[in-house]
């Protein structure tokens, strides 16, 4: 065989190239560890840490101090009692093949990146305990680590919440959060043989029944935890006996009327929910039914209450990778995405105790009946006892709020007129829906703002967080729905159907002006003089001609049919209750705005104008005249 020299020349370098560059995976990996070294001090007792170094293992001898080895196989690392400080740069750690990571009784302060540690994928356990590693948790810090068995972070300076994520962990065995100081409610963990370890925190409310076998040791310590195996948690004192024993008299009686009523529902509408639900039990007998509605609240199962979308378990859910969207007072959400690779959205809240099961998802089924393609509609539910999660479909382009008042590239142009028409319009349009839909309701939304207006890619807008006011707790509405921000619940504690009117304005002059109501979204009750100011300057300014956003840009053309939805806006936000339009009125006036004004618009405008402002908001404690 003969070769040319050029190709003996190209395998001897090749060769050679091979020879260089192949090292052990060990020496790698050598190579790795050095550098996360660097990123800490005090490392007096890693010095025998010297490269180079072909293997770091010797059986299950680490060759290295602080390393650990499995019959010749470098798994974990384990730096304990050495005094580290410093930061821990987990990042660099991603390329090891780690299953374990301690960092346990070292002298590490300040945050622990959390957000890295998703990378080392095939971790099992992580020990942080012992050090003064603070800050809040994130929420999705472990998501889609599907082999992690061992999450153990006690004595540390935690705060925030337990972080969800901690439920998606199938395998998840032993979990240990005591002596921080993290806060809110625990959980429902569901995952089988797992010990908790909770105690010495700031938690509170009842222990979720899945975790009522643990030991009390693992909850002591924090004041307002209760429930088994704690004390009882106490139902509300200071009620007197007598209200107390007719309440549950009436209580009782309530209860076998609407099992009475449910029975007999049932019977009237076969199995259309269980259908949607569960095929398996369709296909029983109907003298089941009440059977199987009870059945079905099996501890972690997800209902769905409509059939077009695809079905998935709990689970799958809990381990899909997500990430966080927000996480407001009101409830945090996520975005999941599922096998079809379909994103959904998952909204979890705490504070939704206000009715009973069966009153939950009897609503939940009401919701699940409407459909409108100006709200985003439920697709599943699950009921636990201290949580909630409601799981929707995704919208792509963001809420109404981002596009008003979030960032923009500098060539990206803001909402034009056009735009901002067609979406009060179909804000206008859900909203009658959810009206006629629910007339029973006394506030059909309560939540209507602009970060609850999400907009599809054609710039549809989709109403989401309605008629949820049943099932929040009272207190807790009262500090975080909009509705509960409006002059009659603020100044005479009451909500009415004219309520979600009045948010409705404040959203209209918020499109209009592209300003964000001022604190309109501060926590707590009491009359909000900020809102009252901030109307007001608009009010003022919209005799100057200076109110309306610049990004709409306006030619002359439309200018009048803005100044009427300023009107309308104005209208929907008097103070007066009795003086405020009902939303029939509004709507209508919102269907006759067009984008242009034709040729005698403009000066019928005026004429106009005037019947509007006899009408516009009066003083009731605020005044709305610039006199
Ligand atoms: C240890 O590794 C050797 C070779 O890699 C293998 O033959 C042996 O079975 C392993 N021992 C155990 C206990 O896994
Ligand atoms: C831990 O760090 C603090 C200062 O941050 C220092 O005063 C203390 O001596 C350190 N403890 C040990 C054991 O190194
Ligand atoms: C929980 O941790 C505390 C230490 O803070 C300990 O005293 C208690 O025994 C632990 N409980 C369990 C069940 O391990």
């Amino acid at each position: 065989m003969t070769y040319t020299l050029r190709t003996l020349f190209f395998m001897f370098f090749a060769l050679l190239l091979c020879a260089i560059t192949a090292s052990s995976d060990d020496e790698s990996y050598a190579r790795i560890l050095t550098k996360f070294k660097s990123s800490l001090s005090n490392t007096n007792m890693l010095n025998n840490w010297i490269e180079p170094v072909e293997n770091l293992c010797n059986g299950y001898k680490p060759i290295w101090t602080g390393l650990v080895c499995d019959n010749g196989t470098f798994t974990g690392i384990k730096l304990e009692n050495m005094g580290l400080e410093g930061t821990v740069d987990v990042d660099s750690l991603a390329d090891l093949p780690l299953l374990s990571l301690s960092l346990m009784n070292n002298n590490f302060s300040g945050t622990f990146p959390y957000n890295d540690l998703k990378k080392l994928g095939k971790l099992r356990s992580l020990y942080l305990a012992n050090n003064r590693f603070n800050g809040d948790i994130p929420d999705d810090a472990f998501s889609g680590m599907k082999s992690m068995r061992k999450v153990v972070l006690g004595f540390n300076e935690h705060t925030g919440k337990i972080p969800m994520s901690l439920l998606g962990l199938p395998r998840l065995v032993n979990l240990q959060l005591q002596n921080n100081h993290i806060e809110g409610r625990i959980p429902d963990f569901w995952q089988q043989n797992l010990i908790v370890n909770f105690t010495h925190n700031k938690l509170e409310g009842p222990i979720p029944s899945t975790l009522s076998s643990q030991d009390a040791s693992s909850f002591s310590g924090n004041i307002n935890l209760c429930g088994k195996p704690l004390e009882p948690c106490k139902p509300k004192k200071s009620i007197p006996k007598i209200a107390f024993i007719i309440a549950a008299v009436v209580g009782v009686a309530l209860a076998v009327i609407i099992i009475a009523f449910l029975i007999c529902w049932r019977r009237e509408r076969p199995l259309k929910y269980e259908k949607s639900i569960d095929n398996h039990h369709a296909e029983e007998a109907t003298h089941k039914d009440t059977e199987n509605y009870e059945n079905n609240f099996e501890q972690g199962k997800l209902y769905f209450v409509r059939n077009d979308r695809e079905r998935f378990e709990l689970e799958n859910l809990l381990r899909a990778p997500a990430e966080v969207l927000g996480s407001g007072g009101f409830g945090s959400s996520y975005k999941a995405e599922l096998f079809s690779g379909q994103p959904l959205v998952v909204r979890r809240f705490q504070q939704m105790n206000n009715v009973g099961k069966e009153e939950f998802s009897e609503h939940m089924r009401r919701l699940g009946r409407l459909s409108h393609p100006n709200l985003l509609p439920l697709m599943a539910f699950y009921y636990g006892k201290e949580e909630k999660l409601l799981i929707t479909d995704f919208v792509e382009y963001g809420s109404l709020a981002s596009h008003l008042h979030g960032k923009r590239s500098p060539n990206q142009p803001g909402l034009d007129w056009a735009t901002r028409l067609k979406i009060i319009k179909g804000v206008a349009r859900g909203l009658a829906y959810l009206y006629k839909e629910l007339p029973s309701l006394g506030l059909p939304h309560g939540h209507l703002k602009s970060s609850n207006v999400l907009l599809d890619s054609t710039f549809e807008p989709v109403l989401s967080d309605y008629a949820l006011t049943p099932v929040i707790n009272k207190e807790h509405a009262q500090r975080f729905m909009v509705a509960y921000k409006s002059p009659e619940s603020t100044q005479s504690d009451l909500v009415t159907r004219k309520t979600d009117v009045w948010s409705l304005g404040i959203l209209i002059l918020e499109l209009l002006t592209g300003r964000f109501p001022a604190n309109y979204l501060k926590q707590g009750r009491g009359p909000n003089a900020d809102l009252a100011t901030w109307v007001n300057s608009v009010v003022r300014e919209e005799w100057t001609g200076e109110v309306f956003d610049k990004d709409m840009n306006l030619g002359r053309h439309g200018e009048g049919q803005m100044l009427r939805l300023l009107k309308i806006g104005m209208c929907c936000c008097e103070w007066n209750v009795d003086r405020r339009w009902d939303l029939k009125e509004a709507i209508e006036k919102i269907e006759e705005l067009k984008e242009r004004d034709s040729d005698d618009d403009y000066s019928s405008y005026a004429s106009e104008g005037e019947m509007y402002s006899s009408r516009a908001p009066t003083n009731d404690g605020f005044s709305f005249s610039n006199a």
